[in-house]
Protein backbone atom coordinates (compact mmCIF):
# COMPACT_ATOMS: atom_id res chain seq x y z
CA UNK A 1 0.00 0.00 0.00
CA UNK A 2 2.70 2.23 0.89
CA UNK A 3 4.70 1.76 -1.36
CA UNK A 4 2.41 2.20 -3.82
CA UNK A 5 1.69 5.30 -2.75
CA UNK A 6 5.61 6.04 -2.67
CA UNK A 7 5.53 5.13 -6.57
CA UNK A 8 2.66 7.84 -7.49
CA UNK A 9 4.28 10.56 -5.44
CA UNK A 10 7.58 9.95 -7.60
CA UNK A 11 5.59 9.87 -11.17
CA UNK A 12 3.78 13.16 -10.17
CA UNK A 13 7.45 14.76 -8.80
CA UNK A 14 8.87 13.86 -12.44
CA UNK A 15 6.04 15.42 -13.83
CA UNK A 16 6.76 18.48 -11.96
CA UNK A 17 10.38 17.61 -12.68
CA UNK A 18 9.94 18.12 -16.29
CA UNK A 19 7.43 20.87 -16.54
CA UNK A 20 10.19 23.05 -14.20
CA UNK A 21 13.01 22.17 -16.75
CA UNK A 22 11.06 23.44 -19.77
CA UNK A 23 9.87 26.10 -18.39
CA UNK A 24 13.33 27.39 -17.34
CA UNK A 25 15.04 25.82 -20.37
CA UNK A 26 15.20 27.43 -24.12
CA UNK A 27 11.65 27.90 -24.32
CA UNK A 28 11.58 30.98 -22.37
CA UNK A 29 14.15 32.48 -23.94
CA UNK A 30 13.11 36.58 -24.73
CA UNK A 31 14.11 36.91 -28.29
CA UNK A 32 13.35 39.57 -30.89
CA UNK A 33 11.27 37.14 -32.77
CA UNK A 34 9.21 35.45 -29.91
CA UNK A 35 8.56 38.48 -27.99
CA UNK A 36 9.78 42.11 -28.91
CA UNK A 37 9.23 42.23 -32.43
CA UNK A 38 5.66 42.48 -31.47
CA UNK A 39 5.97 44.39 -28.21
CA UNK A 40 7.91 47.38 -30.45
CA UNK A 41 4.91 47.48 -33.25
CA UNK A 42 2.35 47.63 -30.34
CA UNK A 43 3.72 50.52 -28.51
CA UNK A 44 6.75 51.90 -30.33
CA UNK A 45 5.29 52.16 -33.84
CA UNK A 46 3.42 55.31 -33.87
CA UNK A 47 6.64 57.45 -33.75
CA UNK A 48 9.19 54.64 -34.88
CA UNK A 49 7.84 52.42 -37.17
CA UNK A 50 8.19 52.55 -41.00
CA UNK A 51 7.20 55.68 -41.62
CA UNK A 52 10.23 57.41 -39.22
CA UNK A 53 13.39 58.16 -40.93
CA UNK A 54 16.16 55.83 -40.49
CA UNK A 55 18.89 56.79 -37.70
CA UNK A 56 21.03 58.48 -40.02
CA UNK A 57 18.47 60.77 -41.21
CA UNK A 58 17.02 61.51 -37.77
CA UNK A 59 20.63 62.84 -36.80
CA UNK A 60 20.34 65.25 -39.60
CA UNK A 61 16.97 66.80 -38.34
CA UNK A 62 16.28 65.62 -34.95
CA UNK A 63 14.66 68.82 -34.09
CA UNK A 64 12.38 69.08 -37.15
CA UNK A 65 11.46 65.15 -36.69
CA UNK A 66 10.58 65.32 -32.85
CA UNK A 67 8.11 68.21 -33.80
CA UNK A 68 6.52 65.70 -35.96
CA UNK A 69 6.75 63.00 -33.23
CA UNK A 70 9.00 60.85 -34.83
CA UNK A 71 11.70 59.22 -33.54
CA UNK A 72 14.24 57.20 -35.40
CA UNK A 73 13.14 53.81 -36.92
CA UNK A 74 12.88 50.56 -35.36
CA UNK A 75 10.51 48.89 -38.21
CA UNK A 76 13.46 45.60 -38.13
CA UNK A 77 16.38 44.01 -36.07
CA UNK A 78 18.88 45.77 -37.03
CA UNK A 79 16.83 49.07 -36.55
CA UNK A 80 16.22 48.55 -33.22
CA UNK A 81 20.02 46.76 -32.37
CA UNK A 82 21.46 50.12 -33.52
CA UNK A 83 20.05 51.56 -30.28
CA UNK A 84 21.11 48.33 -28.28
CA UNK A 85 24.36 47.84 -29.60
CA UNK A 86 25.58 49.79 -32.23
CA UNK A 87 26.06 53.62 -33.23
CA UNK A 88 23.64 54.73 -30.34
CA UNK A 89 24.57 52.18 -27.96
CA UNK A 90 22.40 51.87 -24.58
CA UNK A 91 20.12 54.06 -25.96
CA UNK A 92 17.40 51.50 -25.33
CA UNK A 93 18.38 51.51 -21.58
CA UNK A 94 18.37 55.23 -21.36
CA UNK A 95 15.45 55.96 -22.73
CA UNK A 96 13.18 53.24 -20.79
CA UNK A 97 15.07 52.50 -17.46
CA UNK A 98 12.33 53.05 -14.48
CA UNK A 99 15.03 55.40 -12.96
CA UNK A 100 16.71 52.98 -11.01
CA UNK A 101 19.91 52.95 -13.17
CA UNK A 102 19.51 56.61 -14.49
CA UNK A 103 21.83 59.29 -13.17
CA UNK A 104 18.91 61.38 -11.96
CA UNK A 105 17.51 58.61 -10.70
CA UNK A 106 14.09 59.29 -12.56
CA UNK A 107 12.69 57.22 -15.47
CA UNK A 108 14.15 58.03 -18.87
CA UNK A 109 11.71 59.71 -21.20
CA UNK A 110 10.24 56.96 -23.64
CA UNK A 111 9.38 54.57 -20.08
CA UNK A 112 5.95 55.79 -20.16
CA UNK A 113 5.26 54.42 -23.81
CA UNK A 114 6.10 50.81 -22.46
CA UNK A 115 2.23 50.65 -21.16
CA UNK A 116 -1.38 52.25 -20.00
CA UNK A 117 -0.57 51.76 -16.53
CA UNK A 118 2.58 50.93 -14.06
CA UNK A 119 1.89 47.19 -13.86
CA UNK A 120 2.34 47.40 -18.31
CA UNK A 121 4.96 49.47 -17.73
CA UNK A 122 6.83 47.01 -15.16
CA UNK A 123 5.62 43.37 -17.43
CA UNK A 124 7.23 45.11 -20.65
CA UNK A 125 10.66 46.75 -18.89
CA UNK A 126 10.81 42.97 -17.64
CA UNK A 127 11.02 41.73 -20.98
CA UNK A 128 13.12 44.44 -22.59
CA UNK A 129 15.70 43.67 -19.73
CA UNK A 130 15.86 39.83 -20.17
CA UNK A 131 16.08 40.32 -23.72
CA UNK A 132 19.05 42.67 -23.39
CA UNK A 133 20.80 40.50 -20.92
CA UNK A 134 22.74 43.25 -18.91
CA UNK A 135 20.81 46.07 -18.74
CA UNK A 136 23.88 48.64 -19.42
CA UNK A 137 23.26 52.48 -20.21
CA UNK A 138 26.39 53.22 -21.23
CA UNK A 139 27.37 55.11 -24.24
CA UNK A 140 29.57 53.96 -27.08
CA UNK A 141 32.97 55.74 -25.40
CA UNK A 142 31.97 54.50 -22.25
CA UNK A 143 31.52 50.95 -22.52
CA UNK A 144 34.13 48.44 -22.42
CA UNK A 145 34.26 45.67 -24.39
CA UNK A 146 33.71 43.26 -21.50
CA UNK A 147 30.49 45.31 -21.01
CA UNK A 148 29.42 45.16 -24.60
CA UNK A 149 29.88 41.22 -25.01
CA UNK A 150 27.45 40.89 -22.26
CA UNK A 151 24.56 42.78 -24.25
CA UNK A 152 22.75 39.58 -25.88
CA UNK A 153 19.71 40.98 -27.65
CA UNK A 154 19.62 37.82 -29.78
CA UNK A 155 17.16 37.53 -32.94
CA UNK A 156 15.94 33.89 -32.03
C1 LIG B 1 4.34 59.30 -29.12
C2 LIG B 1 5.51 59.04 -29.93
C3 LIG B 1 6.51 58.03 -29.40
C4 LIG B 1 6.28 56.75 -28.95
C5 LIG B 1 4.98 56.01 -28.87
C6 LIG B 1 7.58 56.21 -28.63
N1 LIG B 1 8.56 57.14 -28.88
FE1 LIG B 1 10.58 56.90 -28.62
N2 LIG B 1 10.91 58.76 -29.35
C7 LIG B 1 9.95 59.64 -29.82
C8 LIG B 1 10.57 60.85 -30.31
C9 LIG B 1 9.84 62.05 -30.92
C10 LIG B 1 11.96 60.69 -30.12
C11 LIG B 1 13.06 61.71 -30.46
C12 LIG B 1 13.12 62.77 -29.39
C13 LIG B 1 13.83 62.26 -28.18
O1 LIG B 1 15.00 61.88 -28.30
O2 LIG B 1 13.23 62.23 -27.11
C14 LIG B 1 12.15 59.38 -29.50
C15 LIG B 1 13.37 58.85 -29.14
C16 LIG B 1 13.57 57.56 -28.67
C17 LIG B 1 14.86 56.99 -28.42
C18 LIG B 1 16.22 57.65 -28.58
C19 LIG B 1 16.74 57.41 -29.98
C20 LIG B 1 18.13 57.90 -30.16
O3 LIG B 1 19.06 57.10 -30.13
O4 LIG B 1 18.32 59.12 -30.32
C21 LIG B 1 14.64 55.71 -28.02
C22 LIG B 1 15.69 54.67 -27.65
C23 LIG B 1 13.20 55.49 -28.01
N3 LIG B 1 12.58 56.66 -28.41
C24 LIG B 1 12.60 54.31 -27.65
C25 LIG B 1 11.23 54.09 -27.70
C26 LIG B 1 10.61 52.80 -27.44
C27 LIG B 1 11.36 51.52 -27.12
C28 LIG B 1 9.27 52.98 -27.56
C29 LIG B 1 8.19 51.97 -27.32
C30 LIG B 1 8.20 51.30 -26.03
C31 LIG B 1 9.04 54.37 -27.90
N4 LIG B 1 10.25 55.01 -27.98
C32 LIG B 1 7.79 54.93 -28.13
C33 LIG B 1 8.59 59.41 -29.82
C34 LIG B 1 7.95 58.25 -29.37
Amino acid sequence: MNSLKNAAGYAALAVLVAGCATTSGTSDKVTYDNTIRQLVETRCYTCHGPQAPSMVEFKKDDVGFKAKSLGPRMDSYENLLVMVNGTDTGAIMRRLDDGTNTKDKKPGNMYEQLGADDAERAANLARFKRWVGSWNLKKNNDISDEERKAVLAPRS
